[in-house]
């Protein structure tokens, strides 16, 4: 993985990015001795290196089981529930592959919204399906997710017997507290345990993240290994220049500071839709606090070219971009000659698609840089294990330093409390009688 920086740095006062590198690095040393604000959400910091081979082994072997005895597995989950899970399995997956038989079960995610539709839909699906589940919350009590395990349960027991259903049945969640666990410990489900110490944003290389990707089918020792080895790239003890998330966090901040408030990744690739959308969360979720933070955005190019391209050109002049590049396609593709040339394509004749893209991707960098937008590029070798594992590393220790930078606790969440409380006093949950009390009188 390389970040390349040149063409946002000349965007910013010269030397700005530099000053701030004892920042950075007082940001470092505080996530490492665990003096910062959140100090109790840092279990993210060194998991990487403490996952053992027995651990994936283990993980390996439940995948192994619901492969065997599902076409489908449904992993309900929510936020960091689902989002990493669903960023490594789309990245990784043949896009149509679902059109095809499969060895391995066709993954489905739900509890990740409360759509009714969605849900009829799913069960509706599922009646000619031999289904498992993987119950992920790290509360145990989320509503959507909730809601969604207990229509699974009750249908996968309706489908195979309780007993049979225990088999393909998994949870997720505290080792203690919440209804998750209740269940799990009442049902007798194989269980794993989410550590009291990362959060949901940074739980990807948890069993959250690790158990449905082993489940699709995917080398998880692989994706394990690329963060090991972006873990050390990024110590404390590499000098800043030579530390990616160092890097990416002075210079984004740096730009924040010149007064630039939205970051727009951008993929080249549409498997990458859903690295945006997990970004998204751990970058909002954890800087967006105290009237401060970067608003994150993503977009799929050169698909958004066509719609949002005209704002990132030529719109308010308050973004900057971030772009994820893929240097090798993982198949080959070459544009075919045609006789005729009634499309005037023929000057494409030969090359690689991936050789249009490149170039589209190119021409477009210097047509934002041009339009005033900086853009950071952050570019990967591949799309396999061992490189989404890297980038999932550089982008978590990237956003512990730069919240720190920013003088946010990168590792609460008290903003998305809000509309659970209201959602429960007008649904009348007890114990919020004096909540409901005081939203029916404000609804008046
Ligand atoms: O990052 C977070 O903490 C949140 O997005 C949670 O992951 C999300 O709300 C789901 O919570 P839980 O795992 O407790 O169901």
């Amino acid at each position: 993985m390389k970040i390349d920086i040149t063409k946002a740095a000349s965007f910013v006062k010269a030397g700005a990015i530099e000053a701030l590198e004892p920042q950075v690095k007082a940001a470092q040393k505080a996530l490492e001795e665990g003096t910062c604000a959140g100090n109790d959400f840092l279990g993210w910091m060194h998991l990487p290196s403490s996952i053992t081979p027995e651990f994936i082994a283990e993980l390996n072997a439940t995948a192994k089981v619901l492969q065997e005895n599902c076409e489908a597995v449904v992993v309900a989950g929510i936020g960091g529930s689902y989002l990493g899970a669903r960023m490594v399995i789309d990245a990784l997956s043949n896009t149509f592959g679902w059109l095809k038989p499969s060895k391995t079960p066709r993954i489905l995610f739900a509890g990740n919204n409360i759509g009714e539709d969605y849900l009829s839909e799913l069960i509706d699906y599922l009646k000619g399906v031999k289904f498992g589940v993987i119950n992920i919350s790290k509360s145990g009590t989320t509503t959507e997710t909730a809601i969604t395990f207990r229509l699974l349960k009750k249908m996968c027991e309706d489908q195979r017997g309780k007993d049979e259903a225990k088999k393909v049945i998994v949870a997720i969640t505290d080792a203690k507290k919440g209804a998750a666990r209740t269940t799990a410990d009442k049902e007798g489900y194989k269980s794993f345990i989410i550590p009291d110490n990362v959060g949901g944003r940074f739980s990807v290389l948890t069993p959250v993240g690790l158990l449905p990707i082993a489940v699709a089918g995917y080398d998880i020792a692989a994706l394990v290994k690329g963060a090991q080895d972006m873990e050390k790239q990024c110590a404390l003890d590499v000098p800043c220049a030579e530390n990616p998330a160092a890097v990416y966090a002075a210079t984004r901040n740096a730009i924040y500071q010149s007064g630039k408030k939205i970051e727009i990744m951008a993929n080249y690739q549409p498997k990458l839709h859903n690295l945006g959308e997990w970004w998204k969360q751990l970058y909002g979720e954890s800087e967006g606090k105290d009237g401060k933070g970067i608003f994150p955005a993503s977009v799929d190019l050169t698909t958004d070219l066509h719609s949002m391209g005209q704002w990132i050109q030529d719109g308010e002049r308050t973004i900057f971009e971030t772009v994820i590049s893929v240097e090798k396609p993982n198949t080959s593709l070459a544009v075919p000659s045609d006789a005729e040339n009634l499309d005037g394509l023929n000057f494409l004749a030969g090359k690689r698609i991936d050789e249009v893209n490149k170039m589209a991707e190119l021409g477009t960098q210097l047509a934002h840089v041009d339009g005033g937008v900086p853009n950071i590029k952050i570019s990967i070798e591949k799309l396999d294990e061992y490189n989404i594992g890297q980038l999932i590393y550089f982008f978590e220790k990237g956003c512990g330093i730069s919240g720190l930078i920013l003088g946010v606790n990168p590792f609460n969440q008290p903003g998305v409390e809000a509309y659970k409380k209201n959602m429960f006093a007008l649904l009348n949950k007890p114990g919020y009688e004096a909540e409901s009390k005081a939203i029916q009188e404000r609804l008046k």
